[in-house]
């Protein structure tokens, strides 16, 4: 038979070198399990056969694009098995990282050694699967249950050392991997028993009790871990009985609506991050950065360059807020110090690239401007108008704004080319979302280099264009104003935040706004109510909450109201009577809501708002809308978000629902058509 593509055997005296070769990280796709197969067949004879990967890591996990299909010949299981009983003894020499089905085939493997560095996972349980081909079996016979369930229930990714000290290797081996591996082969020890054939001990009653409360409490709804777990336990069967309860678990599992959101959400981050507008194009090198304003924003983004490895200039007022500033932004520093993230000689590296002025004149060298000052128009146009007095012609100019239009904010300027929005969310040095906000006039090289800042600061960036509030402050707009018309017409603050939990987010509307404070969504309707049409429905019981001084948690009261020292939100009466007071003087007979209808009310606004931004090109895809809600808003990935759900749903219910929703409150609702693509 000729030899596999993606896998080549070559004999070299008593030793077969077995060599997978899969750009770009060696997954154990058909062809891989095939050409695997093949060479089991092809080392007879051999002594040895050494197992080693070209490229960058060893099989860093199975091909995800394959998932959708039936489970094709040989499956790994197979394979896996073919190596454990193969005659000649297999060495896996590890490199990289060694993932999922990687680990798996090493687990098959007679001997393990592997680089300094390497990792070793079974993430399975972040795709909302458990291991298909023996991971959950042979991992508590190797390294014992409790290593297991870090790696295989909360995805924890050990490295070579730690894998030795368990014993899920023989060797870390320096320098030249092959020379290494060629060193072990001619010294072999005596050959253990084979790993399927180990004695796994389950947990008892009690400790699978204990494991399992902490992983529920942790899984915010996500069933994955609790599926390992269980798993786990099979363990402790005869390998030949807990080996096909896995694989059929597993391939149940592939077909979860759990499972496929979590895959989406995979690839989605992926492709978001190449939008087609920007197909081809190269970006601009960045290494100096001049942001304007260190208050919340501007402090949390200068932490984010810092990390990223750039130079920052950060600029203020006048000299007292350029001191606030710079202990701001060394508060974050020194924070991350805390927490283990930043060691103390990186934490000197980092003050060291940043600089704190109070002249705009020092930001004359830098590539690229962000500006985070007060969201006033006026003030944003003549930071912008001092910022191109200084710096080059071509470099780049962008606005954090959160609502106003950056073609305003960039109005005078010259070469119109280089400006755009980089909407970070709060607070910047750690959530993940960046909305890249193009106007009529960004190039494609601006925009390109905005993603590429993006990827340096490890973001999810999303490209969006302009409309009030983007894309995620619209959806999160049209959500709170479904939400406020449910109050108005029978249901409390507590019943619509319960209902929205259950659907696994971390918090309701109104938590979420005592939490974040009321008063920016109150000025921006204030802002709005020039044009708004007069026909939509306006709900006035938000801002009368605003009036009694009720502006969130900081304030102890809000929606509800808190005690002394606590975040736990408790129900107001007085907010409750005030609620019930206004329906009655609007003349609204109020109605009770059970949770179903609540979120299926919320759900719908979310993805009809969303299915419009993709309609109006302001977003490319429903994918920029499903990971600004993931990365910015809290959707649980588990669901994939608003407009997976409502594919996986079907659109036909959401513009069902959503059609009652406008005929509860006319003329204040526009009904998507269903997306093309879903
Ligand atoms: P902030 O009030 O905490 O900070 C603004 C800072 O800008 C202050 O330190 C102020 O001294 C400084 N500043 C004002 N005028 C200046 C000038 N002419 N030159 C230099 N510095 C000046 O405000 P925050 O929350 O940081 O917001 C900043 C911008 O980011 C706003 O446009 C806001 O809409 C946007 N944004 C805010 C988010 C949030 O969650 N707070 C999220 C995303 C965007």
């Amino acid at each position: 038979m000729a030899q596999s593509p993606v896998v080549t055997v070559t004999q070299d005296d008593d030793i077969a070198w077995v060599e997978i070769s899969n750009p770009p990280v060696n997954a154990s796709s058909t062809a891989v399990r095939a050409g695997l197969a093949h060479a089991v067949t092809e080392v007879r004879g051999a002594r040895v056969a050494i197992l080693t990967c070209a490229g960058r890591t060893f099989v860093a996990g199975g091909d995800m694009s394959e998932f959708d299909r039936p489970a094709e010949e040989p499956h790994l299981p197979d394979v896996v098995q073919m190596i454990e009983d193969s005659d000649t003894p297999f060495v896996a020499a590890m490199h990289g990282s060694v993932l999922g089905g990687g680990f798996e085939i090493a687990m098959g493997c007679t001997w393990r050694i592997a680089a300094p560095g390497t990792k070793f996972g079974l993430p399975e349980v972040n795709v909302g699967l458990i291991p298909g081909a023996g991971g959950t079996q042979r991992a508590p016979r190797l390294i014992g249950m409790q290593a297991t369930i870090d790696m295989a229930c909360s995805g924890q990714i050990l490295d070579a050392d730690q894998m030795l000290a368990l014993g899920g290797i023989d060797k870390v081996v320096l320098g030249d991997l092959k020379a290494a591996a060629r060193a072990f082969a001619a010294d072999l020890p005596q050959r253990p028993t084979k790993v399927r054939d180990r004695e796994a001990v389950a947990l008892d009653t009690e400790a699978y009790a204990a494991a399992e409360a902490t992983l529920k409490k942790r899984a915010k709804g996500q069933q994955s871990s609790l599926r390992n777990l269980e798993a786990l336990q099979w363990a402790a069967l005869p390998f030949a009985e807990g080996q096909p309860k896995e694989r059929a678990r597993h391939l149940e599992l592939r077909q979860s609506p759990e499972s496929k959101a979590l895959r989406y959400a995979f690839f989605a981050e992926r492709a978001v991050s190449k939008p087609q507008a920007i197909e081809g194009v190269a970006p601009r090198d960045l290494h100096h950065i001049a942001i304007v304003g260190g208050g919340l924003m501007g402090a949390g983004i200068a932490m984010a360059c810092l990390t990223g490895g750039l130079r920052v200039t950060l600029i203020e007022r006048d000299a007292d807020a350029v001191s606030a500033a710079r202990d701001r932004v060394a508060r974050l520093i020194a924070g991350g110090v805390k927490r283990g993230k930043i060691s103390e000689a990186k934490q000197a590296d980092l003050l060291a690239r940043l600089v704190t002025t109070d002249s705009y004149s020092d930001a004359a060298q830098t590539d690229l401007a962000i500006e985070a000052v007060f969201e006033d128009l006026d003030v944003k146009k003549a930071v912008f108008a001092q910022l191109a007095k200084v710096m080059s012609g071509d470099a780049i100019l962008a606005t954090n704004t959160s609502y106003l239009d950056p073609t305003l904010i960039f109005e005078g300027i010259r070469n119109l080319s280089r400006c755009l929005g980089l909407h970070f969310f709060s607070p910047a040095h750690v959530m993940k979302l960046l909305e890249i906000v193009r106007t009529p006039d960004t190039s494609t090289e601006v925009l390109a280099t905005g993603f590429a800042l993006g990827k340096r600061l490890r973001k999810v960036s999303v490209l969006s264009g302009i409309c009030d509030g983007f894309i995620g402050n619209r959806m999160l707009a049209a959500y709170r104003r479904e939400a406020e018309y449910l109050l108005a017409d029978g249901a409390l603050p507590h019943q619509v935040d319960a209902a929205m939990r259950a659907q696994g987010l971390p918090m309701g509307p109104f938590e979420l706004q005592d939490l974040t404070g009321l008063q920016i969504a109150w000025a921006n309707r204030k802002r709005q109510a020039a044009t708004r049409d007069p026909k939509e429905r306006y709900e006035r019981i938000a801002d009368t909450v605003c009036e009694m001084d009720r502006l969130g948690q900081r304030a102890r009261k809000g929606w509800y109201k808190y005690s002394e020292g606590s975040r736990s939100p408790e129900r107001d009466p007085e907010v409750e009577r005030l609620i019930e007071d206004y329906s009655a003087q609007r003349g609204i007979r109020r109605r009770s809501y059970t949770a179903q209808e609540i979120s299926d009310r919320l759900l719908a606004v979310l993805a009809n708002e969303g299915a419009r931004i993709v309609e109006e090109g302001i977003a490319e895809r429903a994918e920029d809308v499903d990971m600004v809600k993931l990365h910015g808003y809290g959707f649980p990935r588990w669901r994939g978000g608003p407009m997976h759900l409502a594919a996986e749903t079907g659109w036909e219910k959401t513009q069902k629902i959503m059609q009652m929703v406008a005929d509860e409150s006319p003329d204040s609702w526009v009904i998507a058509a269903q997306p093309e693509n879903p």
